[in-house]
């Protein structure tokens, strides 16, 4: 990928735009075909039950990132106006200072197995300690293809729960961290513990209760930092001190109140579920291990904080990231692997870091945002070009008409046609 940037890729029509970035990713425009419909009727009624049909939204890639050193092309699919072009401008405001780095960390994922009924917890425990070495090897023999690729599972671990009486008698938790390589993990972790839940079981003397993958990935993070220039924030009305500070003071009333830390990570999720949903990634499983990672204090606290520094502003985004580039949704959704073939993607730590990017640019554009103009300035602009469009304006029209809705401050579809008529009777002789 030689450069992510692409000047006025938004003035263009979808077709001159797909040939712009099919030659920028170095793909033939052909292979964007895969876009449309980039699941089979067939793929999608052996996907999930009671198949009707294949639902559509928009697919975007977002412009100006540099990763670790490297452009790429940033792959989004979402329903909500501004989070392309917020991530965009985000990305373009930190590549002159480097772009975004990012660590990410080795892909860990925990699965559990609850042993139940158990009379001594205490000695249960320690008889797990004893037997771990040949509980990890067993679970290592379950994963040979796995182990073959350089993963597998790397440590078993016990915890207690609950002491007897109770509904439950003792109860035990048993971890197996597994290195799922490319993976995202869930099968072949669940699958795990389903297989080494009666081995276990056996030393503690118990019974065997669920076997299943925690979504808290967090030994599975992505961290990822930035700097932004106050030279790159300043607009014609505002100069860069005074948004570098507001932006600053914005990211301390996150961490204040967890009110407004919601929505600030809505705003980081944003960009990294736009990645998500266009690789075909489980994102439910993201967005639950991303909130209680954002809860593990007690409290609930921003993923996303911003510091000044001198002359400009440092952005660090952390949050637990399991994605996979094998497996999946994958198999079958030639548009999701098209996604990332756009982005120049190979591995899942490219991926993370790659959403983990997004989600830190989208929090950027909505605090410079909220702390300027206020959101809804730019929200308004592409609501009131949807509105034009859904008065019938034609394609010459819509930007005159959205201009002259968003002037009048009112964005209305009536507003709109009225806007409409006046254009046609001025243009009839
Ligand atoms: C809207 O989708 C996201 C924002 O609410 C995020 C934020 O408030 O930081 C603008």
């Amino acid at each position: 990928m030689p450069s992510s940037r692409l000047p006025g890729l938004y003035t263009l029509t979808v077709e001159e735009r797909r040939r712009r970035v099919a030659e920028a990713a170095g793909i033939d425009v052909s292979d964007l075909a895969a876009l449309d419909g980039g699941l089979s009727e067939d793929d999608a009624a052996g996907m999930i039950e009671n198949v009707l049909g294949r639902h559509a939204l928009p697919f975007a890639v977002a412009t100006n990132f540099t990763v670790d050193g490297t452009d790429a092309l940033v792959p989004m699919v979402v329903e909500e106006p501004s989070v392309v072009a917020a991530a965009s401008n985000a990305a373009r405001m930190v590549r002159g200072a480097g772009g975004f780095t990012t660590t990410v960390a080795p892909p860990i994922v925990t699965g559990q197995i609850q042993l139940t009924h158990i009379a001594d917890v205490e000695r249960a425990v320690a008889a797990l300690g004893d037997a771990a070495p040949q509980l990890l090897a067993r679970a290592r023999e379950l994963s040979p293809r796995l182990c073959a690729r350089g993963g597998g599972p790397v440590a078993v671990s016990a915890r207690i729960l609950a002491r007897p009486p109770g509904p439950d008698g003792g109860v035990i938790v048993v971890h197996v961290d597994v290195d799922c390589r490319d993976a995202m993990g869930a099968n072949l972790v669940n699958t795990l513990c389903e297989r080494l839940a009666e081995p276990a079981a056996h030393v503690a003397g118990s019974k065997v209760g669920l076997r299943i993958l925690s979504n808290l990935s967090d030994q599975r993070t992505v961290r990822v930092t930035c700097r932004a220039p106050d030279d790159a924030l300043a607009d014609a009305r505002c100069p860069g001190p005074e948004v570098r500070a507001a932006i600053a003071a914005a990211s301390r009333f996150a961490e204040l109140d967890s009110y407004r830390a919601v929505t600030h990570n809505k705003g980081v999720m944003n960009g990294v579920d736009a990645v998500l949903v266009a690789t075909a990634q489980d994102w439910r499983a993201v967005e639950a291990g991303a909130h209680a990672y954002a809860a593990r204090t007690g409290a609930y606290r921003p993923l996303a904080v911003w510091r000044e520094v001198d002359g400009g502003l440092v952005g660090e985004l952390e949050l637990p990231l399991a994605v996979g580039t094998v497996g999946g949704a994958l198999h079958v959704h030639r548009g999701a692997r098209l996604a990332l073939r756009l982005a120049g993607v190979d591995a899942a730590p490219r991926l993370a870091s790659l959403a983990g990017a997004a989600g830190l640019a989208c929090n950027l554009a909505a605090l410079r945002a909220l702390a300027t103009d206020g959101i809804q300035h730019g929200h308004m602009a592409l609501h009131a070009r949807a509105v034009a469009r859904a008065a019938g304006a034609p394609a010459d029209l819509v930007d005159d008409v959205a201009d002259a809705l968003a002037a009048a401050g009112d964005v209305r579809i009536e507003a709109a046609r009225v806007i409409l008529q006046a254009m046609a009777a001025k243009d009839t002789p």
